[in-house]
């Protein structure tokens, strides 16, 4: 099936097993004093069974001061190689090789991170952090370098295959490599040369105290995507700069922070998206090119080597959605792999609060030891209300512990209101983790009871040993005049295809479900106006989605007030309080509520004392999204 996907190759003296590579990601899972904890070593030997021909790790730090994240690895002290030596011995183990990204943030980072003033080549704020920093000086910039050659130095004794320079993503070596962020006159600013002293230096320096042997990678942004940053025709000078200096390979990516939306596209953005920049690259230089972005199946990702774009394929998000990728695709199970739906929501979300980072569709993210399935002792018989992504996440676990499971599902279909999600434009991968869902339910053997109502007569009738209850969420009807017009419609039944609107719509609240339900209906060639309360729309979005979101609402003309209070439903539009005036706003042939969603959980409180165990997952617990649907689901099929 894969004719180049699992071919050998070599990064200097570097010998891969196959062509599949996990780019680095931050996890935060590191200890604050940058050594390692097992839970990021569990993490990294999950990939490394699942047959990733080679590791990058998230960035470790040359230099506390150089940090980005709290939890980050770091090597700037001989005291932090023994922990790190663990994870390179552990990730041997399976055959992986693994290669430790180095790092400095420069600007891209702030004082409660590092505890000081952020540093840069020149004094001017990086425009997503705001904070000055400080201009670094000549000898600065020499004690850097050295950083980097003593940090690659440390990397090879903790036993680290090689190193990954990060020269991408607007951090500080970045910072030095373009006029967007370097304003300086002296020898390390100006001319494209004198930008790229500081990267060259860092080599040799690498070279010196490491070897000549040992590999290094140089990840580069093709094209910064800023006004006045670099394009791909100065990356591509630069990769034959670099190629001259020594570098065994070169990783292509995109972007600066600036410009976060092409650095970890969201899934508006198309799968490969950045490939052709990887090939571009390609066509100037002798040694390995790694191309990233978005690839989330082995078939575009063999595609992409058999048409020569690329050498290697990182494979990020992919690789958190599901470790064993390599493993399962090699053995055609094409049917198991859990595909990134590129929702943002787990990892870059949760790492931009600097908190840990999850997977949406993997709730076993980072949860290595503890989420490990066992066969159960005795063999129960579970119940679950509701085949949403919570009802059937906790079937499948419930399942492979061996119990005798029952999934109840109301409707005639199986997928909740994720399938509602999955409707707007940009979300349609959804449907690959809910067909992901019901693959396994039935590889499984779960009993499933569509058009079947779980109720307390059935529980009592049938005895299980255990219920989950996992019935969800309903709109939200909110109790203003007009409301119960023939003209009012939910959103949830417009999504549904069981209504049909007019031409002219006003969607009633700009919330995630409104602003998406706005975008869906504007697809389609409907004039739509979003009415909503708070000063913005959809800030319940992760920030990436939302700016495509905005965008494409912008270019399809959706109407938007804000702060605007609907205090009455009319024939042909809505009574609106904007700004203390009382005005109407219209005209509309229908009229959309999305004011939110309340919990579903009767069941809960009617099945009290009738059965022994009764766990609420999900949005029946309390409404909020997918991502703790799934991992309650997840984690109550695991206790039963
Ligand atoms: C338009 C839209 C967009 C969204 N976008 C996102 C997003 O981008 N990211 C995100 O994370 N979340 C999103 N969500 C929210 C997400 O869909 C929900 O949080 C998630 O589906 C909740 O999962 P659940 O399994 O708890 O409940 P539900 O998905 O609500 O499923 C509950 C199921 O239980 C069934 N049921 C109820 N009572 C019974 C009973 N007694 N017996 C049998 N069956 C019963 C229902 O028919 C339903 O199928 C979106 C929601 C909508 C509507
Ligand atoms: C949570 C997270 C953390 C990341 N951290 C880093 C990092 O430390 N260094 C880096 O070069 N890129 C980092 N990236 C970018 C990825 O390496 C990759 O380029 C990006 O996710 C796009 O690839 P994908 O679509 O395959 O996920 C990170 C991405 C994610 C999702």
């Amino acid at each position: 099936m894969f004719k180049n996907l699992f071919t050998p190759i070599k990064i200097g003296k570097m010998e891969l097993s196959n062509r599949l590579v996990v780019p680095p990601m931050v996890m935060n899972y590191c200890n604050e004093d940058g050594t390692a904890t097992e839970r990021f070593i569990a993490y990294h030997e999950a990939k490394a069974r699942g047959g990733w021909g080679l590791i990058i790790t998230e960035d470790y730090a040359v230099d506390p001061k150089g940090k980005g994240f709290s939890r980050l690895p770091g090597l700037w002290d001989d005291s932090q190689i023994d922990s790190h030596m663990k994870l390179t011995e552990r990730i041997h183990k399976y055959g992986a090789k693994i290669v430790a990204q180095i790092y400095h943030a420069g600007r891209q980072t702030n004082h409660f991170v590092i505890g000081s003033q952020p540093v840069a080549p020149s004094p001017i704020p990086c425009p997503s952090n705001q904070e000055i920093p400080h201009e670094l000086t000549v000898k600065e910039i020499k004690e850097i370098v050295e950083k980097f050659g003593d940090c690659a130095f440390r990397a090879k004794k903790a036993g680290f295959d090689g190193v990954e320079i990060h020269g991408a993503h607007g951090y500080l070596i970045a910072q030095f490599m373009s006029p967007y962020s370097n304003k300086r006159t002296d020898e390390y600013g100006g001319s494209l040369y004198n930008r790229m002293r500081f990267p060259l230096e860092i080599i040799s320096n690498i070279r010196a105290k490491a070897g000549n042997d040992f590999p290094i990678i140089f990840r580069i942004s093709a094209n910064e995507f800023v006004p006045g940053g670099r394009t791909i025709e100065d990356t591509k000078a630069i990769a034959v700069m670099l190629e001259k200096a020594g570098i065994n390979a070169i990783h292509v990516s995109a972007g600066v922070y600036a410009s976060a939306h092409t650095i970890i596209p969201p899934a508006a953005v198309p799968h490969g998206w950045i490939t052709d920049f990887a090939a571009a690259v390609k066509k100037v230089v002798s040694i390995p090119v790694i191309t990233v972005g978005r690839i989330n199946d082995p078939f575009l990702a063999e595609e992409i080597i058999a048409s020569d774009k690329a050498d290697l394929v990182s494979m990020g998000r992919a690789s958190l959605a599901d470790p064993e990728l390599p493993n399962k695709a090699a053995a055609g199970r094409f049917e198991d792999i859990q595909q990134c739906i590129g929702c943002m929501q787990g990892c870059i979300e949760r790492l931009f609060k600097n908190i840990d980072v999850k997977c949406l569709v993997n709730p076993t993210l980072g949860r290595e030891i503890e989420y490990k399935i066992t066969p159960a002792n005795n063999r129960k018989k579970v119940f679950i209300a509701g085949a949403g992504p919570a009802g059937m996440e906790a079937a499948i676990v419930a399942a492979k512990k061996g119990h005798d499971v029952h999934l109840y599902e109301k409707t005639d279909r199986l997928g909740g209101q994720y399938l509602l999600a999955a409707v707007p434009p940009f979300k349609g991968e959804i449907t690959t983790f809910i067909s992901w869902q019901k693959t396994q339910l039935n590889k499984l053997g779960v009993n499933i009871h569509l058009n079947t109502e779980l109720t307390p007569d059935v529980v009592d009738m049938e005895k299980p040993d255990a219920v989950i209850i996992a019935t969800g969420s309903k709109p939200t009807i909110p109790h203003i005049p007009g409301i119960d017009r023939q003209n009012v419609v939910t959103a949830h039944d417009v999504l549904n295809g069981k209504v049909d609107t007019g031409h002219n719509v006003i969607i009633v609240g700009g919330g995630l479900i409104g602003s998406e339900t706005a975008d869906h209906l504007a697809n389609h060639g409907k004039k739509v106006t979003i009415v909503e309360m708070l000063p913005e729309i959809a800030k319940d979005e992760e920030a990436n989605v939302r700016y495509f979101l905005l965008k494409d609402l912008k270019e399809k003309d959706v109407a938007i007030y804000t702060n605007a209070v609907v205090k009455e439903i009319v024939d042909d539009g809505v009574i609106a309080e904007l700004a203390g005036k009382v005005e109407k706003i219209g005209p509309a042939d229908t009229i959309v509520i999305a004011v939110g969603v309340k919990p579903v959980n009767d069941l809960a409180i009617k099945l009290e004392g009738r059965v022994e165990r009764v766990i609420t997952v999900g949005d029946a617990l309390e409404a909020r999204k997918a991502l703790e649907a799934i991992e309650e689901g997840y984690s109550a099929g695991l206790e039963i």
